[in-house]
């Protein structure tokens, strides 16, 4: 059987300005292959500038990858005639993601008049009952976003891309704004949806304690490439890839706090890329001459992909 989403060797560039006239092309993703099955909740970790959103917004087909496909249920996105009522996106922000003028009601029904042709009952059935999905009351409906508190707001966001009834529901940062408590019951929330619609989650964050608490999978970015990915259990356990053991070891991981992943393991210039070499070998204790002058294939590790010569 064919996974619910896939992605193959996916790259994304921009033409970016350079000089005064001059442009010159950022490779920001490189030959990103995953697979999401259903029910399922894939996280997607990496520090500041490694290609998270850039990724998502191909997932969401915001934007086109410049080469790679990606299939939803085996078909390939460019055959999938309603592949936006399948696969929704929330963001980290949802002040700025949800239109201020409009109540949540508004909110709700606008993709439903722009996707479905359903008339105002059967509208306000679906509307209520996506409301009382996420634990809000239908009283709700009629309050703008600004009248609520962030948890609750987000609540709306997901209300708003659950109410297509989406197989796939792409998660920027979406708790990373809360506090801990209420970041606890949004979690809790996605994965009562997952159990009980069966959504899957691509989830993206840079905190390691949510990735523990929420995911079955977890996909580890560097510069925009794969480093490492398999079940939480396995990766956390015993990361494979040597940034993987880096960005572990630099966080808590027990207990209630957060374990953040923080900018400063790398910076974005701090990464010499080269099409010929590991893109983590001028940071990775175990380099040697073979890591700069050849690419690590993707080893296949009991079910969980390594990018790394020495891994196994
Ligand atoms: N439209 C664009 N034009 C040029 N460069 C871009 C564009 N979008 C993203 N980038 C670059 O791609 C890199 C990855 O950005 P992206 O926003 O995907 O990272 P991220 O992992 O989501 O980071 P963060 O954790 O800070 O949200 C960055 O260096 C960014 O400057
Ligand atoms: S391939 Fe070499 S440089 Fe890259 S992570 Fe593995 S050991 Fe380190
Ligand atoms: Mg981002």
């Amino acid at each position: 059987m064919s996974e619910l989403l896939e992605a193959r060797s996916i790259s994304k560039a921009y033409q970016i300005k350079s000089g005064l006239l001059g442009t010159a092309v950022t490779s920001v993703l490189h030959d990103i292959s995953f697979k999401l099955g259903s029910g399922q909740i894939l996280a997607v970790v990496g520090e500041s500038g490694s290609g998270k959103s850039t990724l998502a917004r191909q997932v969401v087909m915001l934007e086109q990858p410049d080469s790679g496909e990606m299939f939803l249920e085996g078909i390939p996105y460019a055959s999938c005639s309603d592949l936006h009522q399948r696969i929704r996106m929330i963001f980290q922000n949802p002040i700025a993601s949800l239109n201020p003028r409009k109540r949540v009601y508004q909110l709700l029904e606008e993709p439903l008049i722009n996707y479905k042709n359903l008339s105002r009952s059967e509208r306000d059935d679906i509307i209520y009952q996506t409301l009382e999905q996420v634990g809000l009351d239908r009283d709700q409906s009629q309050l703008y976003p600004h009248m609520f508190s962030g948890g609750q707001r987000q609540r709306v966001a997901i209300s708003r891309a659950l109410v297509l009834q989406p197989r796939v529901i792409v998660a920027d940062e979406a708790v990373s704004a809360l506090d801990v408590s209420v970041q606890a019951q949004i979690l809790n929330l996605m994965m009562d949806l997952r159990d009980e619609l069966g959504t899957s989650w691509f989830f993206i964050t840079h905190d390691i304690s949510v990735v523990n608490v929420i995911a079955d999978r977890v996909m580890v970015l560097y510069a925009g490439r794969v480093m490492e990915t398999g079940s939480v259990k396995q990766v956390l356990e015993t990361p494979a890839h040597p940034y993987t053991q880096k960005l572990l070891r630099s966080v808590p991981v027990a207990g209630n706090t957060r374990a953040l992943i923080n900018g400063d393991l790398s910076t974005a210039g701090d990464v010499i890329t080269s099409a010929s070499s590991c893109v983590y070998w001028n940071k990775c204790p175990l380099a040697d001459s073979r890591c700069v002058e050849s690419v690590p294939p993707m080893i296949n590790l009991d079910n969980r992909l390594v990018a790394c010569f020495k891994a196994g």
